[in-house]
């Protein structure tokens, strides 16, 4: 029955599932799986927004429907946002949308978007919303890898990008570009931004940025938005979340500013889909962009932390790991011995013999193959462990 709705045969397998269904019978026969798998952030939301979401809930008409771009604070908080850390400017009303996280922006902005037949150029590997929402929403995809030896390279990406825009008939749709990426963990500077939007502009493409790690950043090297780019806002949103930033990933809470045509289809699809997320979780989103910051400066240095523990300890096991400088993973490639293997292979000998599961590179796109991707989501004591384990199973 499964393969009767064409929408459907569209999605292949999630890879995951295969990874998560072998961690799921490993558990349950008692073993301690230590778990890089998923981009789930461990660390609690900072009490001061968990106590704004407890007060609110008690105040009277809270439980009723919300509004589905957004209640006017928070948007006017994202507002503030992009001011103070991009210097850009955003109306609060036209130019900003709220949304139940930043995937089903993205997806639905996918949906409001498409026509039978456009074409959307996307990254490959990439985070898998990216292709599929589109994929979903009936696009055709073209994928974009600009890998060389498993490093993304701008001036490589910006070159294909161009090529194949000048080679698709009709012109592409939307461009989709994230950086820091999730899964290679590159970062981009405002100058690739600045190339992209030009070509966005020569070829009335639209651009979606996805800044999810936008404060997800280590070495004092802030990744830039691609609306600090002058006429940026002509052809480009860019989404970005609450969940990295704030440790709030099950608040479900993110948004889409820029471009007024695009952030008003959004706001019109959702307008039929939902009705906002809950009120009170709006408040205390908007306690966390409006309130102190040392929260996320916190967070930021415990994925640090994390990280300088990884790349070393792996290193010390036989597993060298180039040292992410942004974004909450590492970007493996599969060590020399198990490399015929390739991802799916290796990461279930992980999770088989040293109790370690990450996620197999090919579940990012075909060009995510010959690398693992690891999530800094276990403590330093567990990372330890891991690493041990490793250095066993590498003999
Ligand atoms: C690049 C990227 N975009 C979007 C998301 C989804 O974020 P949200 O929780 O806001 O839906 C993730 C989550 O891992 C991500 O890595």
């Amino acid at each position: 029955m499964e393969n009767e709705f064409e929408r459907i045969k569209r999605l292949p397998p999630y890879v995951f599932s295969e990874v998560n269904s072998l961690k799921a019978k490993l558990r349950s026969a008692g073993k301690d799986i230590i778990d890089f798998g998923m981009g789930n952030p461990d660390m609690p939301t900072p009490e001061h927004i968990r106590r704004k979401l407890q007060e609110t809930v008690d105040k009277p008409g809270t439980g009723r429907y919300s509004s589905s771009k957004g209640i006017p604070g928070l948007r006017k908080a994202q507002a503030k946002y992009y001011k103070r850390r991009f210097n850009v400017s955003l109306d609060p009303e036209t130019e900003v949308i709220v949304t139940l996280g930043s995937k089903e922006g993205l997806a639905n902005l996918a949906q409001a978007i498409t026509s039978p037949g456009d074409i959307i150029l996307t990254p490959n590997p990439s985070y898998p919303i990216h292709p599929y929402g589109f994929i979903i929403a009936g696009a055709s995809l073209r994928h974009l890898t600009a890998m060389d030896e498993g490093i993304f390279n701008q001036e490589l990406f910006l070159e294909k990008l161009d090529r194949s825009i000048r080679h698709s008939v009709p012109s592409p749709k939307a461009i989709i570009v994230s950086f820091p990426s999730n899964p290679t963990a590159q970062i981009v500077d405002l100058g690739f931004y600045e190339e992209v939007v030009k070509i966005g502009i020569k070829y009335n493409t639209y651009i979606l940025s996805d800044l999810a790690y936008a404060e997800i950043y280590y070495d004092n090297n802030p990744p830039p938005s691609i609306l600090q780019v002058k006429n940026a806002k002509k052809i480009a949103v860019e989404f970005t979340s609450l969940s990295k930033t704030y440790s709030m990933a099950g608040w479900r809470i993110g948004f889409a500013v820029g471009n007024k045509s695009l952030i008003s289809a959004l706001t019109r699809i959702k307008s039929y889909l939902d009705y906002g997320a809950f009120t009170p979780i709006q408040v205390a989103a908007a306690a966390a962009l409006n309130g102190p910051q040392d929260c996320v400066s916190e967070i930021r240095n415990t994925y640090k932390k994390r990280r300088d523990v990884l790349i070393s300890s792996m290193s010390r096991s036989g597993w060298i790991i180039p040292e992410p400088k942004a974004s909450m993973f590492a970007w493996a490639p599969i060590p020399k011995l198990f490399q015929k293997k390739g991802s799916l292979g290796f990461a279930k000998d992980l999770m088989l013999k040293a109790s370690v599961a990450v996620a197999p590179g090919l579940a990012f796109g075909e060009y995510g193959e010959g690398y693992v991707r690891i999530g800094l989501v276990e403590n330093e004591h567990r990372i330890r462990q891991a690493a041990k384990n490793v250095k066993k199973l590498l003999g």
